[in-house]
């Protein structure tokens, strides 16, 4: 562990896991029980074997993604397609916040990411569980997130994989190396259990979908995800 003050740390529930006849009430309770982010998980059954939801939909939720006192919640958006500059114009356009791509899904990441800034959000790069990091050689001072994925995309339920925590150190050396203000994120399996573990690695942000939509309280998970953190 090398990062010396970390940042506060960030909750995203993902809808993927979440009741899609009632999403805009799950949305709801789930900003109720503490999300810090919503995460949005775009799948186009080509970059990953898995359809979900497009734009539109995310524009729908955006209305609603305020805490009670009004304060906006982000909506985190993770594309899984392939090409990506369309679809991620069209989810700026429909109020994501921040917006991560594959960079194996981009024939040209700068570019990408250029295009994602310009339209006002905040950019980030995903990696797989095989993907190295090194693209980050080029573009780490042009993103805000790093999403490193601890299983396969395009599925919840996965077990975490391991070699995501040594990942998660690297990409911590990269940020603390760049001295910029950038977000590390983690996305599959994490679990009440394993969070404390995955923040010892270095991420500050923490993706969870069937923790918390597979229990009937949501608060409950969110509120001891925090205090595993706090330990
Ligand atoms: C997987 C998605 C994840 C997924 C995580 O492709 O990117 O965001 O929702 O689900 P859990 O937390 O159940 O592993
Ligand atoms: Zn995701």
């Amino acid at each position: 562990m090398s990062h010396t003050q970390p940042p506060p740390y960030r909750i995203a529930p993902s809808l993927l896991s979440a009741d899609f006849s009632r999403l805009g009430e799950e949305l709801k309770a789930v900003i109720a029980a503490g999300a810090d982010w919503i995460h949005f998980d775009v799948m186009d059954n080509h970059y990953v074997p898995n359809l979900t939801f497009g734009p539109m939909i995310c524009q729908a939720l955006k209305a609603h993604a305020k805490k009670a006192d009004g304060t906006a919640v982000p909506m985190d958006v993770h594309l899984m397609v392939q090409p990506v500059d369309g679809l991620a114009a069209a989810f700026a356009d429909a109020g994501a916040d921040l917006i991560s791509f594959h960079p194996e899904a981009s024939g040209h990441v700068h570019r990408s990411v250029q295009a994602i800034k310009a339209r006002g959000c905040k950019a980030g790069l995903a990696f797989n569980p095989a993907t190295s990091l090194d693209v980050l050689d080029w573009v780490i001072d042009d993103i805000d997130l790093i999403l490193i994925m601890s299983v396969n995309p395009g599925f919840g339920g996965q077990s975490f994989i391991d070699s995501a925590l040594r990942k998660i150190e690297q990409a911590r050396a990269r940020i603390d190396a760049s001295g910029r203000d950038i977000r590390l994120e983690v996305d599959g399996g994490i679990k009440i259990e394993n969070i404390a573990q995955v923040a010892a690695a270095g991420a500050d942000s923490f993706v969870a979908g069937s923790a918390i939509f597979g229990k009937p309280d949501y608060r409950s998970v969110i509120d001891a995800m925090r205090a595993a953190l706090a330990k």
